[in-house]
């Protein structure tokens, strides 16, 4: 279907739970239908949705993320939500989770993505064992393309994790929820990030001393923290935050006994080179697309057109905080009752993509711009 990134307004009395039968029916209005719940996070639920085509010629489900405002720490509201929505409208990356369309309904802003039918990795790890090294090394390789798009792009995902990789029918994995991701350049030179986020046990030593840290640099420990995961199907560190600190700090952490030796030195060795304590010297993505495991076979070396697409685009155009300020410029804006589109640059999948802001009028009221910096998570 024609990729469609809008933001709507309709009218209708909704409360602060769920999707009850007011803001359904407006959503039904525009071919939506919602089926079963697939997720749940500290803001939002995610859902199954059936959206059928203005001519009722065909359909497709999708998933839909439901974030009710007015359920949310202000400190969300003002702060992640418009990074939120200001990173999703301005990527697009084949192992990047495709958003189709967004809407508000009053307190109610609602992000219709692809569906993942094969769930999260998380899940499928607990259902299915250690994913096994082959495996590792496509997931792992689109997963490190996926990064090596953001941070081209000037962005962090500071959420890197089991749960936020969602698996396709066709198993290819795709990186999603960009709750905690921002924009990291300021002045053509990184900013360091002050918030702790993302997830304990995939953050690094950085992190959890209370640093200052370099959120690239920060997502590629949870990268390695994610490779080690779907080798062993456990975590590297466990316990309270000073013992994994100093375990962090001392490399006091290996591969399981039960999988130790089926896997190749070379694959220790990248995890290794990720979990590397000290940030600066820690791989890079580059180095790590670069690195023997990945690129040995010819075959993984090359970049299929979609993704050198990506890439080159990416590198075309790095992005700031600004794109975070004209969302919510736009965001502020009070709406009326009528339902209003507003349109999207790309109506086509052969539109461009990944080089402009899709919101063209300003459409939802609330949030307001966020003033400090150094919180300590979305609450
Ligand atoms: N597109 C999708 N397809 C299938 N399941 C999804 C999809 N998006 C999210 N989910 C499920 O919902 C969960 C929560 O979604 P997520 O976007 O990570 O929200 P939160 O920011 O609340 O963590 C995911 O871990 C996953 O299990
Ligand atoms: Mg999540």
């Amino acid at each position: 279907m024609p990729l469609k990134n809008v933001f709507q307004i309709m009218s209708s009395n909704v409360d602060s739970v769920g999707v009850r039968k007011s803001a359904q029916e407006h959503i039904k209005t525009l071919g939506y239908r919602f089926i079963a719940r697939l997720g749940e996070g500290t803001f939002s639920k995610v859902y199954l949705t059936e959206y059928t085509h203005k001519d009722a010629s065909t359909s497709e489900k999708l998933a839909c993320k439901l974030i009710d405002t007015a359920a949310c720490s202000p400190k969300f509201k003002k702060k992640f939500l418009p990074r939120e929505l200001a990173i999703l409208l301005r990527i697009r990356h084949p192992h990047i989770i495709r958003v189709q369309a967004m809407m508000k309904c009053h307190s109610k802003i609602f992000i219709f993505m692809r569906y993942a039918e094969m769930g999260d990795l998380l899940t499928f790890i607990l259902a299915h064992g250690p994913i096994g090294e082959n495996q590792t090394r496509i997931w792992g390789r689109h997963m490190a393309l996926a990064l090596q798009y953001l941070h081209e792009l000037g962005i962090a995902h500071r959420d890197l994790k089991c749960e936020n990789i969602l698996i396709t029918s066709n198993f290819n994995v795709k990186l999603s929820d960009f709750g905690f991701a921002r924009h990291i350049m300021k002045d053509g030179a990184a900013e360091l990030s002050s918030t702790y986020c993302g997830s304990f046990d995939y953050a690094a030593p950085e992190i959890l001393k209370g640093q200052p840290y370099d959120a690239r640099a920060s997502d590629m420990w949870a990268y390695g923290v994610l490779l080690y995961v779907m080798l062993n199907k456990s975590m590297p560190f466990k316990g309270r935050t000073k013992v994994v600190y100093e375990a962090q700090m001392d490399r006091k952490w290996q591969f399981r006994s039960r999988v130790r030796h089926k896997l190749s030195s070379q694959v220790k060795l990248l995890v290794g080179n990720l979990l590397e304590p000290n940030p600066i010297i820690r791989y890079t993505v580059e180095e790590t697309l670069a690195y023997g495991w990945y690129t040995e076979n010819p075959k993984m070396r090359a970049l299929r057109p979609d993704e050198l697409h990506a890439l080159t685009e990416a590198r075309g155009c790095t992005t700031d905080s600004r794109d975070v300020l004209q969302v919510k410029s736009k965001l502020r804006v009070s709406g009326s009752d009528v339902i209003t589109t507003i349109k999207a640059v790309d109506e086509t999948d052969g539109g461009r993509h990944g080089s402009s802001l899709s919101v063209k009028t300003s459409t939802i009221e609330l949030i307001q711009d966020a003033s400090s910096d150094v919180i300590a998570d979305r609450k």
